[in-house]
Formats: C-alpha cells, sequence, structure tokens
C-alpha cells in the first residue's frame, strides 16, 4: 500500500511563524497568555500550555503576564488599550493579516466605507474592523448584500477575508456593482487574499483523484479541514476526517492500494506523522 502526502498541507507559514514567536517568547520570558487559542486545535493549545502559555480571553485576565496576539490579529483599541496596561505584547499577527488591517485602516481615514468579505464573527474579519473606528462592517455572503445600509458613504472599499477564495471574492464584488452601482461614486477592491488556503485546497484535490481513500486531519471545529474533507467527498473518493491517528478503523485501509493523507491548517506536523505511522502499521498486519 502506498501512502501519498499531499505537497502542500498542515501550518500555513502564519500559523508556523506564530507558533515559533510564542515557544521562543516563553522561553526567554517565562510564563505567558495567548488572547485566544493560536489555532483551532486542541493538542497545539495543550502542548503550549505546558511550555508555558495560557489561553485568556480577555487582556484583564493577564495578571503581569505578557501577551500574545494570535496571527489573526486583533483590532487597533484591543492593541492599545493593551499598550495602555503596560502590558508586555508579543505580537505575532500574520503579515498578510497586518496588510489587510494597515489597509482597512488607510482606507477609512480616507473616507472610504471599509467592506469585509468575510465572517463577522471571525477573529481574523473583527481583528480588521477594529482597525476602521467602528465605521467598517463585514458581509458574510452575496445575499446579504440587499440589506446594505443606507448611511454609507459613496466611496466603497472592498476587502476580503484572507481564507475566501479568489473566485468568491470575485462574485461578490459583481454582485457589489450589480446591486447598487447607483449608490457607488468610488469603488477600491484590495486582493487581502491568502493562497495558502487554496493551494492546500488544489493539492488536496489533484491527491484525491490518484488514490482510493483520502484521510484528512485536522480539528473538527476547523473549517479549513471540513472544506479539505469535503474536497474528498467531492470528487468521489472514500475520505474520513479523523483528529488524530488513533480514529483510524483498520477495516478503512484493507485492500487498498493507495492512501492519501492531507491536513488542515492548524494541524500540527507530528499528528500527521503519527497518523502516517499508523497507517502503515495496519498495513503491515
Ligand atoms: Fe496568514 Fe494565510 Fe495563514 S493569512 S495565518 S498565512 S492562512
Amino acid at each position: 500500500m502506498e501512502i501519498i502526502k499531499a505537497r502542500d498541507m498542515g501550518f500555513c507559514f502564519g500559523v508556523r511563524r506564530a507558533l515559533e514567536m510564542m515557544e521562543e517568547a516563553v522561553c526567554k520570558q517565562g510564563p505567558m497568555a495567548s488572547l485566544g487559542s493560536i489555532v483551532h486545535n486542541r493538542q497545539v493549545v495543550e502542548d503550549l500550555r505546558r511550555q508555558g502559555v495560557e489561553v485568556i480571553t480577555d487582556p484583564a485576565e493577564a495578571e503581569g503576564r505578557p501577551v500574545a496576539i494570535t496571527a489573526h490579529g486583533v483590532g487597533r483599541e484591543v492593541m492599545e488599550g493593551m499598550r495602555r496596561r503596560g502590558i508586555r505584547v508579543v505580537d505575532t499577527t500574520c503579515p498578510i493579516v497586518s496588510r489587510s488591517q494597515q489597509w482597512a485602516r488607510r482606507l477609512t481615514e480616507e473616507g472610504f466605507a471599509v467592506i469585509v468579505f468575510g465572517d463577522p464573527n471571525h477573529r481574523e474579519v473583527r481583528g480588521v474592523l477594529g482597525w476602521t473606528g467602528g465605521k467598517g462592517l463585514a458581509i458574510p455572503d452575496e445575499a446579504c448584500l440587499e440589506s446594505l445600509p443606507r448611511d454609507l458613504p459613496s466611496r466603497m472599499a472592498l476587502l476580503s477575508q484572507t481564507t475566501e477564495t479568489g473566485a468568491r471574492f470575485a462574485s461578490f464584488v459583481k454582485k457589489l456593482l450589480e446591486t447598487h452601482m447607483e449608490r457607488v461614486s468610488e469603488l477600491r477592491v484590495i486582493n487581502t487574499l491568502c493562497n495558502a488556503t487554496s493551494s492546500q485546497q488544489a493539492a488536496a484535490q489533484e491527491l484525491a483523484r490518484r488514490v482510493d481513500l483520502m484521510i484528512i486531519i485536522g480539528g473538527r471545529d476547523s473549517a479549513n479541514t471540513r472544506h479539505l474533507a469535503d474536497v474528498g467527498h467531492h470528487e468521489g473518493v472514500e475520505t474520513h476526517h479523523v483528529e488524530s491517528a488513533t480514529e483510524i478503523e483498520p477495516e478503512w485501509v484493507n485492500g487498498r492500494r493507495s492512501i492519501g493523507v492531507t491536513a488542515g491548517a492548524s494541524t500540527p506536523d507530528y499528528v500527521v506523522d503519527e497518523v502516517v505511522a499508523r497507517l502503515q502499521e495496519l498495513d503491515r498486519r
């Protein structure tokens, strides 16, 4: 049996960088806190906790410790509030997210209505909106464009949540113009997409087409891991989503010639290694 790993999977550059920064900071400065969890993955959060990084939900819980901002970033008020309180900040905001935040700030200052195409409850989107001084808004899908607030400035700027797809963002821009052309005096579209997600999805699709079973590894609450599983189902190959090696059932593997393995952006490499080792062990039985 051949086990083939997707050419692109697991932690994206932004999460790897954030994790390294937190590990280095806890090593040099001692116990610290992280404002929210670094990724949607219990194992990663638990590993960090053992090293001395506790997840908090409010800077008020810092209790004198340095506080790490995760790769998702935070709004300006949160950042400035922490600095005012004298909290040492370890800022691991992904540079691609920082760029989006700076566009949101600059465009708001220039008088544009900043509209972010993305999930209003997602931490990254809330953080980006936090650089618009409360003036920006997030719209999760095209259908919501019908109810665009009447009092928006006619100069509009569109940004996207970094993990959206190019096709969906392009369609959203088109729909906004079709629906509200008479209200728009100027439109700026800033490409704030990150290709880490689309690259992993393309790699999963390519792999799903040439194997007879796909194993997708990642947290059940990780949206991008679930999207990878959808890719497998869509390609018509038997696909199982697991969080760890212990969930793999021997009968999945029986009689397979090739198994494809991929992992969501919040899955650490060692979990992938454990899954591959488990598959090899079942193959030897
Ligand atoms: Fe950054 Fe893209 Fe990852 S925005 S955190 S590299 S998915």
